[in-house]
């Protein structure tokens, strides 16, 4: 059941997170846009959804309706003004603040009064990104996990501005999507990545100070704590650029030594070993 008030939804970002969350909207009834700068990233991004779509719908996770409307409903632009008419933007562009806060200045120009803006920022603050707009009443954090279409979660994140009415319409708009959401303050990382980032900064530690292999370290925390992968294989299929990014939001949020990045983490971030994206990062991915 779509949540009344909320027709049209659009994504700004066709990037691995953007599509995701176009594809749940998509598969959850909402008519959907999905927008993006670059042309052949929304190309790339319906190839991914039409895999994980036809995935889903074999394994009887999705409805025939559902698949149709994510495979053939979601439109797309290079525009953001294709995002004038919606009743919710979600923003999730890249993660860099200057962007954010431009997007956020050029969608509360476009849009109407009472659009609500959401942003799937990791780290960034929400009460920042609100202040680049005229309505800081109406915008919220939305972080989704990655894989969008299996993880259950979703963090919300009220600005210091964000009125009950929004957070109660996100609450609500993210249970539709068969989802779980949970509430964090705007404080740097929020709760998620307050939490994994550490942890996999350490086991990059681990790695650098010898104390044992990539391999070593993500198996004792696979067999020995039960995650479902280690977190030097999460941290590339994250991204390392994107560990990096919320390690030093962290440090310079919190303003505590013990969030500096692994030097090591630096160094391979540098050298463009970015994870599975780049084909390298702890492991080597070959398509
Ligand atoms: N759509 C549809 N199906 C998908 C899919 C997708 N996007 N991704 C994977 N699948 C399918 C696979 O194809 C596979 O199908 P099969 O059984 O038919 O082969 C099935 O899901 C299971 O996948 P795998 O066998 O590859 O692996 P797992 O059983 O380990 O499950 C996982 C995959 C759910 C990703 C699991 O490994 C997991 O939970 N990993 C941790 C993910 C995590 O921690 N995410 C949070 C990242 S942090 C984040 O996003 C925040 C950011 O701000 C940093």
């Amino acid at each position: 059941m779509t949540v009344p008030g909320i027709e049209h939804v659009a994504v700004v970002g066709a990037g691995t997170m953007g599509n995701g969350i176009a594809q749940v909207c998509a598969t959850s009834g909402y008519r959907t846009t999905l927008i993006d700068v670059n042309a052949e990233a929304i190309e790339r991004a319906k190839k991914t959804i039409a895999q994980s779509v036809t995935k889903l719908h074999s394994k009887g996770k999705i409805s025939d309706e559902a698949r149709d409307h994510a495979l053939k409903g979601i439109q797309t632009s290079t525009d953001l003004s294709a995002a004038a008419d919606a009743d919710l933007v979600i923003e999730a562009a890249t993660e860099n603040k200057a962007l954010k806060l431009q997007i956020f200045a050029d969608l509360d120009r476009l849009c109407h009064a009472n659009t609500i803006l959401a942003t799937n920022t990791s780290s960034i603050s929400i009460t920042e990104i609100a202040a680049a707009t005229k309505r800081p009443q109406h915008v919220i954090g939305a972080h989704f996990m990655n894989p969008v279409p299996l993880m259950a979660l979703v963090e919300i994140i009220r600005g210091y501005n964000t009125n009950h009415a929004t957070l109660s319409t996100i609450l609500e708009f993210t249970q539709s999507l068969g989802k779980t959401p949970v509430e964090a303050a705007d404080y740097p990382g929020f709760i998620s990545n307050r939490i994994l980032c550490p942890m996999i900064n350490e086991a990059i530690y681990c790695v650098m100070e010898g104390v044992g292999t990539p391999e070593a370290v993500d198996t004792v925390m696979r067999l020995g704590m039960n995650h479902p992968m280690g977190p030097l294989t999460l941290a590339d299929f994250v991204g390392l650029d994107v560990v990096l990014a919320v390690m030093d939001v962290l440090y310079e949020g919190l303003g505590d030594p013990k969030y500096r990045a692994c030097p090591l983490l630096r160094k391979m971030v540098a050298a463009g070993h970015l994870g599975k994206k780049s084909g390298r990062g702890f492991y080597v991915y070959n398509e």
